[in-house]
């Protein structure tokens, strides 16, 4: 078994095994990924194939961990931990290290000095839709209520992402959406109060047989848990958000949804 550098022909092959695992994912955010810092996605090779991958991603001051998977034939012959062990070294000079752990990998990040943060909530709603409400743009606000909530630049990634998914925003909010595979998703969704979160959601939330949406919300917002209950959501799965390094100090009471469904916050 041996690493190597993740080339653009793996990411269709991880995909496979990260459907086959039931993650929300696509190839946009995965290409996503790869396009921002090659350097820092790694595929592990055995057999002359790939079995399995890690992919990181780097702001400013902190960095992510994403979309670690190994091939179910492969699994407990230390493929991911050496997988995890190379992305932490490429990301070893920032002060923060986060990721959102499956329940079966808390374990293995605890070894690596990650402590919880906070568990994550994935709710899902049925029979609804969202829809753009109007085509209005304000980038320059919804990043400055981004960096508030996240105490970080991330600019970078959300404007590339903004690319393949609608927002709309109000003077308190914002809430980004997108199809990602057969479903919906939220994300980002972020709010000073719980009126202004609460208005974007009725705003983009419309009628639809056989839709379904997702949104991976941390679990002391409880606001956020109001919102949801009301609009009939309910929790369908649980991940753990953990850091190892520098907690910054983020504004959980106004993160309503993550970016995406799990790897970069
Ligand atoms: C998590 C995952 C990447 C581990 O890959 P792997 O190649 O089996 O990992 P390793 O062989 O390096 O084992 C790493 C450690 O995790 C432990 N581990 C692996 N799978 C486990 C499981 N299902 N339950 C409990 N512990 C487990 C191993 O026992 C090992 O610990 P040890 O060295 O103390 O014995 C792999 O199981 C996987 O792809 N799971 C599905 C996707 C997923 O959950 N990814 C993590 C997302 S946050």
């Amino acid at each position: 078994m041996y690493l190597r550098q993740m080339e653009t022909d793996d990411i269709g092959i991880l995909l496979d095994m990260a459907h086959a695992e039931g993650w929300s994912s696509d190839v946009f955010e995965f290409e996503l990924f790869h396009k921002l810092d090659p350097g820092g996605c790694f595929s592990a090779i055995a057999d002359k194939k790939v079995v399995g991958g890690v992919m990181t991603f780097t702001y400013p001051n902190s960095g992510w961990i994403g979309n670690l998977v190994v091939d179910k034939k492969y699994r407990l012959k230390g493929f991911g931990k050496a997988l995890l062990r190379r992305g932490l070294q490429h990301l070893s000079s920032l002060p923060t290290i986060f990721l959102c752990a499956s329940p079966m990998a808390v374990g293995l990040y605890s070894e690596f000095g990650f402590r919880k943060v906070s568990n994550i909530n994935r709710w899902e709603h049925r029979g609804m839709t969202l829809d753009m409400p109007g085509s209005n743009e304000n980038l320059e606000h919804v990043l400055a209520v981004d960096n508030n909530c996240w105490r970080e630049d991330r600019s970078l990634m959300l404007s590339r992402m903004l690319t393949n998914r609608s927002y709309v925003f109000n003077e308190g909010a914002w809430l980004g959406f997108g199809l990602v595979g057969d479903h919906w998703t939220i994300g980002p969704w972020e709010a000073y109060n719980k009126d202004s979160a609460l208005d974007l959601l009725k705003r983009a939330i419309v009628d639809s047989k056989d839709q379904r949406i997702l949104v991976d919300v941390p679990a002391q917002n409880t606001r956020a848990w109001d919102i949801l209950t009301v609009m009939d959501f309910e929790v369908v799965g649980k991940t753990v958000l953990m850091c190892r390094g520098l907690l910054p100090d983020i504004a959980f009471g106004n993160i309503y949804g993550l970016a995406s469904m799990g790897s970069k916050g």
